[in-house]
């Protein structure tokens, strides 16, 4: 399963594998928008005209979109059959493509199909990040600063330090760093599988950046940009909570900055609004807004103390920019 920008590109490439093998190809329209039950039951469509059985694997090219509907196709048909993810993208190869999270979106919220469905293998090909665009790539570096906050030690500096220097596709820190990116949200996976606990973390900075995303329907920021001006702002609260000191909060802007993205939330953006969509948030526990705050590089943990007062109060400092 890939998508018609991805398939020239190296599909080809991959079909020469499975030479011998039955290989059936099904191609998606690419976009977010697609992410939807019209392109699952294409899948579903070629499967069952081609006889593919039980012991077929469906295999995702592509980036989150195509990992996110492959894996839900394969969790779903004739009640589950193997699946492999290929992530082409910085964010897939970092993150969405570890830890089985698989959905489709519904007209009425995003990713609210959907199902745990651990991939058997996940094939990172760093060459496919060298046809990335830009902009893309740079969305990536987001969940990487979240990452960093989340482990903190060592690993935070690394990443500090290679964001400083200018992170590109061809930077030769680059595999440790995805590597690491993805052992760190491993073992948050392998502690909570379901999401009921521990995995709550890897939310750091998605709480804002979802709200923001749902604010712009999609269509102002990539996932990764909202994401970073949400760990701009996470750290700000944090900060005004008395938790985080200063310099790491400006340290955390600063690796944003580095790194090519967004941190500021636009003038433009009502907080009152963005509130109310934080509240529609999927991680909303007994109807409290709960946000991963930050203590230190490393200790991070949930917050349902904040306030909508606070929220805006402490938040004018996190708007600028248009
Ligand atoms: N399952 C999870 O745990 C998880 C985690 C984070 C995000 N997600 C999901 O992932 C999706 C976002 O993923 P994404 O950021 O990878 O976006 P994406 O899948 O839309 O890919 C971004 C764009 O890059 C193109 N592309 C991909 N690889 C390319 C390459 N090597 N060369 C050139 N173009 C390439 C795609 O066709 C697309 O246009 C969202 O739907 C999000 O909900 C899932």
């Amino acid at each position: 399963v890939t998508n018609h920008t991805i398939a020239p590109l190296y599909l080809d490439y991959l079909k020469t594998v499975f030479k011998g093998t039955q290989c059936d190809v099904v191609l998606l329209d690419d976009g977010e928008e697609y992410k939807n039950e019209e392109s699952l039951f294409l899948i579903y469509d070629s499967l069952l005209k081609n006889k593919h059985h039980r012991d077929t694997t469906i295999v995702a090219l592509g980036g989150g979109v195509i990992g996110d509907i492959a894996g839900f196709a394969a969790s779903t048909y004739q009640r589950g059959v193997q699946f492999i993810q290929i992530p082409t993208t910085l964010l897939a190869q970092i993150d969405a493509s570890v830890g089985g999270k698989t959905a489709i979106n519904h007209p009425l919220g995003k990713n609210m199909i959907g199902s745990f469905y651990q991939p058997k293998a996940v094939v990172v090909d760093l060459n496919t990040l060298h046809t990335l665009p830009e902009r893309e790539f740079r969305a990536g570096l987001a969940e990487m600063v979240k990452y960093a906050l989340l482990e903190g030690k060592d690993f935070y500096i690394k990443v500090q330090t290679a964001l400083a220097n200018g992170l590109s596709a061809d930077s030769t820190e680059l595999p440790s760093l995805i590597a690491q990116c993805c052992q760190i949200k491993a073992n948050y996976v392998e502690e909570d599988e379901k999401d009921i606990g521990k995995r709550a973390l890897l939310n750091l900075g998605h709480t804002i950046g979802h709200a923001l995303e749902a604010y712009s329907g999609y269509k102002t920021w990539l996932h990764g940009e909202a994401v970073a001006i949400g760990l701009n702002c996470i750290g700000i609260l944090s900060c005004k909570l008395g938790l985080l000191e200063e310099k790491i909060q400006h340290e955390i802007k600063q690796m944003l900055i580095n790194a090519g993205l967004p941190y500021q939330i636009p003038k433009s953006i009502d907080l009152n609004q963005l509130w109310n969509l934080m509240k529609l948030d999927k991680k909303i526990l007994n109807n409290q807004l709960r946000f991963v705050v930050i203590e230190k590089p490393g200790v991070c943990y949930l917050n349902n103390a904040i306030s909508e007062e606070f929220f805006k109060e402490a938040l004018v400092t996190a708007i600028g920019g248009e």
